[in-house]
């Protein structure tokens, strides 16, 4: 099953990091409360910083038991450790620095200076391990459902670090090592399709107009070879977080969906 996409506008970035913020905090009591340790997956970008600072300086933030969270990331940058593009360092020195994480369940991808070398294959390989072994009978496959992942889109409509048209879309393995990137930098690690459509609810954080036809694309049937943006689905929901630049070339109908 897969659900229909909604679409959120929010008048300014501000609103659509503080919603957004909002939103985990509730989901994440919401899952603990049925009592399941909650499984979120972390994007990159600049809206993604936002949030996760919004997130930390939210009064909201100590409701959930960060303790029994499992903190995942849909891609990662193949950079040494110290490197500021890593997604796992901005969202350490963002948000997670500032959480009392159980460190066992922080899952970062290896750097280009870690335990798999300079290896992204070797690095995609132990991140799928890493996946696997968290993994549960109830999750039927060697990856655990995801009760949120939030994925930034970029102006080409790629999502983690799968870019339109390029051979990793193809891929039946959970992660998998991407070179040349066309966007720096060009070795980078990422969840595959079949990896990304293991979540509950995907949320989508777009903002600004250089996201308005990648965005519109995606909701108005483009393919996933093409908009990549156009595959993921949550099981249970599927949620567009926008601004109104990121909103602005989407019909009215999507916009407003109560419009005729
Ligand atoms: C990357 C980016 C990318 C990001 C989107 C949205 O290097 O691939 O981090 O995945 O999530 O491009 O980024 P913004 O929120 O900065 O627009």
């Amino acid at each position: 099953m897969s659900s229909t996409p909604t679409v959120e506008v929010h008048r300014t970035v501000d609103e659509v990091a503080r919603a957004t913020a909002a939103r985990l905090v509730t989901r994440l009591v919401d899952v603990q409360s049925a009592g399941r340790v909650a499984n979120i997956v972390l994007t990159g970008g600049s809206i993604a910083r936002q949030v996760h600072r919004t997130l930390r300086d939210s009064p909201a933030v100590s409701a959930v038991d960060w303790k029994r969270v499992q903190v995942w990331w849909g891609d990662e940058r193949f950079v040494p450790a110290s490197d500021p593009e890593r997604n796992e360092l901005q969202a350490r020195e963002d948000l997670l620095d500032a959480l009392p994480l159980d460190p066992d369940k922080v899952h970062p991808v290896a750097a280009s200076d870690g335990s798999y070398g300079d290896d992204p294959d070797a690095a995609a390989a132990g991140y799928a391990d890493e996946l696997a072994g968290q993994s549960t009978p109830e999750d039927h496959g060697d990856v655990p459902t995801f009760d949120v992942l939030m994925l930034g889109i970029g102006p080409d409509g790629h999502v983690a670090s799968l870019f339109p048209e390029h051979p990793a879309l193809h891929e039946t393995r959970s992660v998998v090592a991407v070179r040349h990137s066309p966007k720096p930098p060009p070795t980078r690690v990422t969840l595959t399709f079949r990896t990304l459509a293991r979540a509950r609810e995907v949320w989508f954080l777009a903002t600004g107009d250089s996201k308005a036809g990648a965005v519109r694309n995606a909701l108005s049937g483009a393919g996933q070879l093409q908009v990549p943006a156009a595959g993921p689905r949550g099981t249970e929901r599927s949620v567009w977080l926008l601004d109104h630049e990121a909103a602005a070339a989407l019909p009215k109908q999507l916009r407003y969906p109560g419009a005729r």
